[in-house]
Protein backbone atom coordinates (compact mmCIF):
# COMPACT_ATOMS: atom_id res chain seq x y z
CA UNK A 1 0.00 0.00 0.00
CA UNK A 2 1.26 3.45 -1.09
CA UNK A 3 1.37 6.10 2.12
CA UNK A 4 -1.24 8.44 2.30
CA UNK A 5 -0.27 12.03 3.53
CA UNK A 6 -2.52 14.81 4.87
CA UNK A 7 -1.42 17.98 5.58
CA UNK A 8 -2.63 19.77 8.55
CA UNK A 9 -0.10 23.26 7.97
CA UNK A 10 -1.62 26.12 5.81
CA UNK A 11 0.55 26.42 3.34
CA UNK A 12 2.83 29.98 4.74
CA UNK A 13 2.21 28.37 8.60
CA UNK A 14 6.04 28.05 8.42
CA UNK A 15 7.02 30.75 6.94
CA UNK A 16 4.90 32.95 9.27
CA UNK A 17 5.83 31.38 12.11
CA UNK A 18 9.50 31.13 11.11
CA UNK A 19 9.15 35.21 11.06
CA UNK A 20 7.35 35.05 14.11
CA UNK A 21 9.68 33.65 16.13
CA UNK A 22 12.80 35.23 14.30
CA UNK A 23 11.26 38.79 14.95
CA UNK A 24 10.66 37.50 18.80
CA UNK A 25 13.70 36.29 19.35
CA UNK A 26 15.76 38.92 17.81
CA UNK A 27 14.53 42.10 19.28
CA UNK A 28 14.90 40.10 22.85
CA UNK A 29 17.54 40.48 25.13
CA UNK A 30 19.17 38.30 25.44
CA UNK A 31 18.56 37.45 21.92
CA UNK A 32 17.42 33.74 21.24
CA UNK A 33 16.22 31.54 18.42
CA UNK A 34 13.80 28.37 19.29
CA UNK A 35 15.80 25.04 17.70
CA UNK A 36 13.35 23.85 15.99
CA UNK A 37 14.88 26.07 12.64
CA UNK A 38 18.03 23.61 12.84
CA UNK A 39 16.66 21.36 10.96
CA UNK A 40 16.09 22.07 7.23
CA UNK A 41 17.78 19.80 4.94
CA UNK A 42 21.25 20.57 5.19
CA UNK A 43 21.15 20.75 9.18
CA UNK A 44 19.24 17.13 9.17
CA UNK A 45 21.81 15.54 7.53
CA UNK A 46 24.44 17.26 9.85
CA UNK A 47 21.93 15.92 12.75
CA UNK A 48 22.19 12.34 11.35
CA UNK A 49 26.10 12.71 11.85
CA UNK A 50 26.09 14.16 15.46
CA UNK A 51 24.05 11.00 15.47
CA UNK A 52 27.22 9.15 14.68
CA UNK A 53 29.61 11.04 16.54
CA UNK A 54 31.56 8.99 19.39
CA UNK A 55 30.79 12.00 21.79
CA UNK A 56 27.12 12.18 21.13
CA UNK A 57 26.02 8.99 23.32
CA UNK A 58 22.36 9.70 23.64
CA UNK A 59 21.25 8.33 20.22
CA UNK A 60 23.14 4.90 20.71
CA UNK A 61 22.24 4.88 24.71
CA UNK A 62 18.18 5.05 23.50
CA UNK A 63 18.39 2.32 20.49
CA UNK A 64 20.19 0.30 23.14
CA UNK A 65 17.53 0.40 25.02
CA UNK A 66 14.63 0.47 22.45
CA UNK A 67 16.55 -3.05 21.00
CA UNK A 68 16.38 -4.81 24.58
CA UNK A 69 12.29 -3.15 25.35
CA UNK A 70 10.80 -3.12 22.08
CA UNK A 71 8.97 -6.55 22.44
CA UNK A 72 8.15 -5.58 25.68
CA UNK A 73 6.74 -2.26 24.82
CA UNK A 74 4.72 -4.05 22.05
CA UNK A 75 3.58 -6.63 24.58
CA UNK A 76 1.89 -4.35 27.25
CA UNK A 77 0.43 -1.72 24.83
CA UNK A 78 -1.12 -3.98 22.16
CA UNK A 79 -0.71 -1.07 20.01
CA UNK A 80 -3.30 -0.71 17.26
CA UNK A 81 -1.89 2.69 16.07
CA UNK A 82 1.69 4.14 16.35
CA UNK A 83 2.33 7.65 16.34
CA UNK A 84 5.47 9.03 15.90
CA UNK A 85 6.24 12.71 16.65
CA UNK A 86 8.78 14.47 14.59
CA UNK A 87 9.44 11.04 12.56
CA UNK A 88 13.56 11.74 11.63
CA UNK A 89 14.58 8.68 13.36
CA UNK A 90 13.40 6.12 11.43
CA UNK A 91 16.34 3.70 12.32
CA UNK A 92 14.76 3.02 15.98
CA UNK A 93 11.22 3.50 14.83
CA UNK A 94 11.65 0.36 13.15
CA UNK A 95 12.93 -1.46 16.37
CA UNK A 96 9.84 -0.61 17.83
CA UNK A 97 7.71 -1.18 14.17
CA UNK A 98 9.28 -4.87 14.21
CA UNK A 99 8.41 -5.86 17.76
CA UNK A 100 4.63 -4.13 17.14
CA UNK A 101 4.56 -6.47 14.08
CA UNK A 102 5.39 -9.31 15.11
CA UNK A 103 2.86 -9.14 17.68
CA UNK A 104 0.42 -8.69 15.60
CA UNK A 105 -1.55 -5.54 17.11
CA UNK A 106 -0.33 -2.72 14.85
CA UNK A 107 -2.49 -1.87 11.60
CA UNK A 108 -1.63 1.92 11.72
CA UNK A 109 1.33 4.10 11.48
CA UNK A 110 1.19 7.99 11.58
CA UNK A 111 4.41 9.58 11.08
CA UNK A 112 3.97 13.34 12.03
CA UNK A 113 6.51 16.10 11.40
CA UNK A 114 6.55 19.56 9.93
CA UNK A 115 8.70 19.17 7.09
CA UNK A 116 6.52 17.97 4.22
CA UNK A 117 9.21 16.72 2.06
CA UNK A 118 11.26 14.44 5.19
CA UNK A 119 7.57 12.97 5.84
CA UNK A 120 6.86 12.07 2.88
CA UNK A 121 10.12 10.52 1.87
CA UNK A 122 9.75 9.13 5.38
CA UNK A 123 6.53 7.54 4.85
CA UNK A 124 7.38 6.21 1.69
CA UNK A 125 9.79 3.99 2.66
CA UNK A 126 8.10 2.57 5.40
CA UNK A 127 5.16 1.84 3.34
CA UNK A 128 7.09 -0.38 1.20
CA UNK A 129 9.19 -1.48 4.15
CA UNK A 130 5.97 -2.55 5.69
CA UNK A 131 3.53 -3.76 3.30
CA UNK A 132 0.80 -4.55 6.10
CA UNK A 133 0.62 -1.58 7.29
CA UNK A 134 -1.87 1.32 6.85
CA UNK A 135 0.86 4.33 6.54
CA UNK A 136 -0.78 7.93 7.18
CA UNK A 137 1.77 10.98 7.21
CA UNK A 138 0.66 14.17 9.01
CA UNK A 139 2.04 17.19 7.85
CA UNK A 140 1.68 19.04 11.18
CA UNK A 141 3.50 20.66 14.33
CA UNK A 142 3.67 18.83 17.53
CA UNK A 143 4.00 21.98 19.57
CA UNK A 144 0.63 23.24 17.95
CA UNK A 145 -1.35 20.30 16.82
CA UNK A 146 -1.35 17.67 19.25
CA UNK A 147 -5.43 17.59 18.74
CA UNK A 148 -5.05 16.53 15.28
CA UNK A 149 -3.73 13.15 15.49
CA UNK A 150 -5.95 10.38 14.75
CA UNK A 151 -6.04 6.18 14.19
CA UNK A 152 -7.58 3.09 15.74
CA UNK A 153 -6.95 2.49 20.02
CA UNK A 154 -5.32 1.68 21.31
CA UNK A 155 -2.68 4.28 19.98
CA UNK A 156 1.16 4.31 21.44
CA UNK A 157 2.72 7.76 20.73
CA UNK A 158 6.28 7.42 20.66
CA UNK A 159 8.71 10.82 21.42
CA UNK A 160 12.40 9.97 21.05
CA UNK A 161 15.71 11.24 20.87
CA UNK A 162 14.98 13.35 24.18
CA UNK A 163 13.30 16.61 21.89
CA UNK A 164 11.17 16.15 25.12
CA UNK A 165 14.36 18.43 26.28
CA UNK A 166 14.55 20.96 23.66
CA UNK A 167 10.95 22.26 24.98
CA UNK A 168 11.29 25.04 27.38
CA UNK A 169 9.43 23.80 31.31
CA UNK A 170 6.35 25.89 30.11
CA UNK A 171 6.42 24.61 26.66
CA UNK A 172 6.86 21.01 27.99
CA UNK A 173 4.22 21.23 30.24
CA UNK A 174 2.07 22.28 27.86
CA UNK A 175 2.88 19.56 25.16
CA UNK A 176 2.84 16.87 27.54
CA UNK A 177 -0.88 17.50 29.08
CA UNK A 178 -2.09 18.15 25.36
CA UNK A 179 -0.87 15.03 24.42
CA UNK A 180 -2.17 13.56 27.82
CA UNK A 181 -5.60 15.02 26.87
CA UNK A 182 -6.11 13.47 23.36
CA UNK A 183 -5.00 10.11 24.51
CA UNK A 184 -8.11 8.07 25.58
CA UNK A 185 -7.76 6.25 29.43
CA UNK A 186 -5.40 3.05 28.47
CA UNK A 187 -3.41 4.96 25.47
CA UNK A 188 0.17 4.53 25.72
CA UNK A 189 3.37 7.97 25.70
CA UNK A 190 6.67 6.20 25.23
CA UNK A 191 9.11 9.33 26.10
CA UNK A 192 12.91 8.89 25.73
CA UNK A 193 14.77 11.54 28.19
CA UNK A 194 18.24 11.73 28.63
CA UNK A 195 19.22 11.92 32.29
CA UNK A 196 21.44 14.37 34.20
CA UNK A 197 25.03 13.37 34.69
CA UNK A 198 28.56 15.02 34.90
CA UNK A 199 28.88 18.05 33.07
CA UNK A 200 32.21 16.98 31.32
CA UNK A 201 30.00 14.42 29.47
CA UNK A 202 27.70 16.20 28.78
CA UNK A 203 29.47 19.31 27.57
CA UNK A 204 31.34 16.97 25.22
CA UNK A 205 28.08 15.69 23.60
CA UNK A 206 26.91 18.96 22.30
CA UNK A 207 30.69 20.52 21.76
CA UNK A 208 32.40 17.87 19.59
CA UNK A 209 35.82 17.33 18.96
CA UNK A 210 35.76 17.15 15.09
CA UNK A 211 33.00 20.23 15.23
CA UNK A 212 29.86 19.02 14.07
CA UNK A 213 27.70 20.64 16.21
CA UNK A 214 29.28 23.81 15.86
CA UNK A 215 28.30 23.82 12.39
CA UNK A 216 24.69 22.21 12.89
CA UNK A 217 23.83 25.02 15.54
CA UNK A 218 25.48 28.16 12.98
CA UNK A 219 23.48 26.17 10.33
CA UNK A 220 20.10 27.87 11.97
CA UNK A 221 21.79 31.32 10.68
CA UNK A 222 22.19 29.75 6.70
CA UNK A 223 18.61 29.52 7.38
CA UNK A 224 17.76 32.76 8.12
CA UNK A 225 19.88 33.86 5.34
CA UNK A 226 17.88 32.24 2.69
CA UNK A 227 14.36 32.33 4.12
CA UNK A 228 14.44 36.12 5.05
CA UNK A 229 16.89 37.27 3.43
CA UNK A 230 19.56 37.99 5.86
CA UNK A 231 23.33 38.86 5.87
CA UNK A 232 24.69 37.10 8.86
CA UNK A 233 28.11 36.21 8.30
CA UNK A 234 27.94 32.86 9.40
CA UNK A 235 31.85 32.38 10.46
CA UNK A 236 31.95 34.87 12.90
CA UNK A 237 29.60 33.37 15.04
CA UNK A 238 31.41 30.87 17.25
CA UNK A 239 29.60 28.01 18.87
CA UNK A 240 29.48 27.53 22.73
CA UNK A 241 27.80 25.13 24.71
CA UNK A 242 27.28 25.83 28.49
CA UNK A 243 25.69 23.54 31.26
CA UNK A 244 23.38 25.53 33.64
CA UNK A 245 23.32 23.44 36.70
CA UNK A 246 20.53 25.73 38.57
CA UNK A 247 18.09 24.62 35.27
CA UNK A 248 19.83 20.96 34.22
CA UNK A 249 20.02 21.87 30.69
CA UNK A 250 22.77 22.60 28.23
CA UNK A 251 22.28 25.82 26.47
CA UNK A 252 23.75 25.90 23.08
CA UNK A 253 24.65 29.43 22.34
CA UNK A 254 26.30 31.52 19.09
CA UNK A 255 28.60 33.96 20.04
CA UNK A 256 29.26 37.13 18.04
CA UNK A 257 32.99 37.13 17.20
CA UNK A 258 32.84 40.95 16.41
CA UNK A 259 30.05 43.69 16.91
CA UNK A 260 28.32 43.36 13.70
CA UNK A 261 25.10 44.65 11.85
CA UNK A 262 23.03 42.28 10.83
CA UNK A 263 19.74 43.01 8.40
CA UNK A 264 16.93 41.08 8.28
CA UNK A 265 14.90 42.40 4.96
CA UNK A 266 12.00 39.79 5.61
CA UNK A 267 11.15 41.63 8.88
CA UNK A 268 12.15 45.04 8.24
CA UNK A 269 14.56 44.63 10.73
CA UNK A 270 17.99 45.89 11.81
CA UNK A 271 19.68 43.82 14.79
CA UNK A 272 23.34 44.92 16.34
CA UNK A 273 25.39 42.60 17.69
CA UNK A 274 28.05 43.37 20.40
CA UNK A 275 31.22 41.57 20.25
CA UNK A 276 31.15 38.65 22.20
CA UNK A 277 27.15 38.82 22.69
CA UNK A 278 26.10 35.34 23.31
CA UNK A 279 22.58 33.88 21.60
CA UNK A 280 20.68 31.35 22.79
CA UNK A 281 19.85 28.55 20.12
CA UNK A 282 18.48 25.64 21.96
CA UNK A 283 18.29 23.92 25.45
CA UNK A 284 18.25 20.54 25.84
CA UNK A 285 17.35 19.38 29.61
CA UNK A 286 18.46 16.68 31.24
CA UNK A 287 16.49 15.11 33.86
CA UNK A 288 15.95 13.23 36.86
CA UNK A 289 13.69 10.21 37.18
CA UNK A 290 11.93 11.90 39.70
CA UNK A 291 11.07 14.85 37.69
CA UNK A 292 9.67 12.94 34.79
CA UNK A 293 7.49 10.78 36.57
CA UNK A 294 5.96 14.42 38.32
CA UNK A 295 5.89 15.32 35.21
CA UNK A 296 4.07 12.87 33.32
CA UNK A 297 1.54 12.49 36.71
CA UNK A 298 0.09 16.06 36.44
CA UNK A 299 -0.48 15.21 32.68
CA UNK A 300 -2.66 12.77 33.31
CA UNK A 301 -0.38 9.69 32.87
CA UNK A 302 0.95 7.05 35.03
CA UNK A 303 3.97 5.77 34.81
CA UNK A 304 4.01 2.09 34.04
CA UNK A 305 7.79 1.19 32.75
CA UNK A 306 11.07 3.07 33.30
CA UNK A 307 14.57 1.53 31.63
CA UNK A 308 17.50 2.73 30.94
CA UNK A 309 20.89 1.87 29.02
CA UNK A 310 23.46 -0.02 30.98
CA UNK A 311 25.24 3.00 31.79
CA UNK A 312 22.11 4.67 33.31
CA UNK A 313 22.71 7.99 30.84
CA UNK A 314 19.07 7.80 29.23
CA UNK A 315 15.81 6.64 29.95
CA UNK A 316 12.91 5.21 28.15
CA UNK A 317 9.45 5.84 29.94
CA UNK A 318 6.28 4.19 28.76
CA UNK A 319 3.17 5.75 30.40
CA UNK A 320 -0.14 4.71 30.34
CA UNK A 321 -3.10 7.93 29.65
CA UNK A 322 -5.86 7.78 32.70
C1 LIG B 1 18.09 14.90 19.59
C2 LIG B 1 16.91 16.80 18.86
C3 LIG B 1 16.95 16.23 21.14
O1 LIG B 1 19.03 18.06 22.21
O2 LIG B 1 20.37 16.37 21.88
C4 LIG B 1 22.10 17.43 19.09
C5 LIG B 1 19.55 17.85 19.06
N1 LIG B 1 21.43 19.44 19.51
N2 LIG B 1 23.16 18.21 19.33
C6 LIG B 1 19.51 17.17 21.50
C7 LIG B 1 21.00 18.22 19.22
C8 LIG B 1 22.76 19.42 19.56
C9 LIG B 1 19.00 17.05 20.11
N3 LIG B 1 17.75 16.28 19.91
Amino acid sequence: MTASIEVHLTPDYLSESLRRDVKEGLTSTPKSLPPKWFYDADGSVLFERITTLPEYYPFRAEREILAARSAEIAATTKAHTLIELGSGSSEKTRLLLDALRDAGTLHDLVPLDVSETALREAADTLAADYPALRVHGVVADFTAHMDQIEGEAPRLVAFLGGTIGNLLPDERARFLSEVGAVLGEGEWLLLGADLVKSPDVLLRAYDDAAGVTAEFNRNVLRVLNRELGADFLVSEFEHVAVWDPEREWIEMRLRAREQMSVTVPALGLDVRFDKGEEMRTEISAKFRREVIERELTAAGFEQTSRWTDAEGRFSLVLARAE
